[in-house]
């Protein structure tokens, strides 16, 4: 298992080119939303909504959004992983309905929870929260990445884009979302970049321990 999750990762590249023709399977792009939605985020806030386009004509306009990138069509699947907008408005009070439902509790008793959140978000300028919101979307994103990547299926995370354009391509502002990062999935074509080696720092550079 070790060593699966490190051939894993070493086998994983940002794929450059996609096969169009290779599909990926309901199952597997299921397993890969679930290991998303299962993502750890800041307070359990979920600040985000995974969109998978699928409409041929969408996809087409998001290219063009992503300055002609052809995987955004090309690739099996796409992703637009989306963060939330509404944070000082809306997440907090779902935060504490979704664990009252859970945990079967009164909100009373998640008072003292409810203060520390609304502290954290109050603290924090409209900037700072957005960024901390968005954040929160890439944790979602490495997890689906090293998902797809276990179960052999190539991706490639793409932040190459007019994240307002795509908005109102998707009609995100209404919905209080707007898009983060994406994420394509499939199966790689002729491709370059699958031959290269892995361009990475050292381990001893990258990881430092203070005893
Ligand atoms: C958040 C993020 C955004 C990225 N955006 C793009 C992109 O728009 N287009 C692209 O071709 N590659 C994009 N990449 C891929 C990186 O260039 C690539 O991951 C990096 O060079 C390391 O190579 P490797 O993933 O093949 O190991 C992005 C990667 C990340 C993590």
């Amino acid at each position: 298992m070790k060593e699966q999750i490190v051939e894993a990762l070493k086998w994983r590249y940002a794929v450059q080119v996609f096969d169009s023709a290779k599909k990926v399977s309901e199952k597997d792009l299921n397993t890969i939303l679930e290991s998303g939605r299962l993502a750890p985020s800041s307070y359990g806030f979920e600040p985000w909504k995974f969109i998978v386009v699928e409409n041929p004509e969408l996809r087409l306009k998001l290219r063009e959004a992503a300055y002609g990138q052809a995987k955004v069509s090309e690739a099996a699947q796409l992703i637009v992983l989306a963060w939330r907008t509404d944070g000082r408005q809306n997440i907090i009070r779902e935060r504490i309905e979704r664990t009252t439902k859970t945990y079967g509790v009164g909100a009373e008793a998640l008072k003292d929870f409810q203060d520390m959140m609304q502290g954290s978000i109050d603290r924090q300028t409209d900037d700072a929260l957005a960024a901390d919101m968005k954040a929160q979307t890439y944790i979602a994103l490495g997890i689906m990445m090293e998902t797809a990547s276990l179960l052999g299926i190539d991706n490639a995370p793409m932040g190459g884009f007019d994240a307002a354009r795509v908005d109102e391509i998707l009609g995100l502002k209404e919905k209080n979302l707007s898009a983060a990062v994406f994420l394509t999935l499939g199966y790689h074509g002729q491709d370059m970049a699958a031959e290269r080696p892995k361009v990475r720092r050292p381990f001893s550079e990258v990881v430092e321990f203070i005893k």
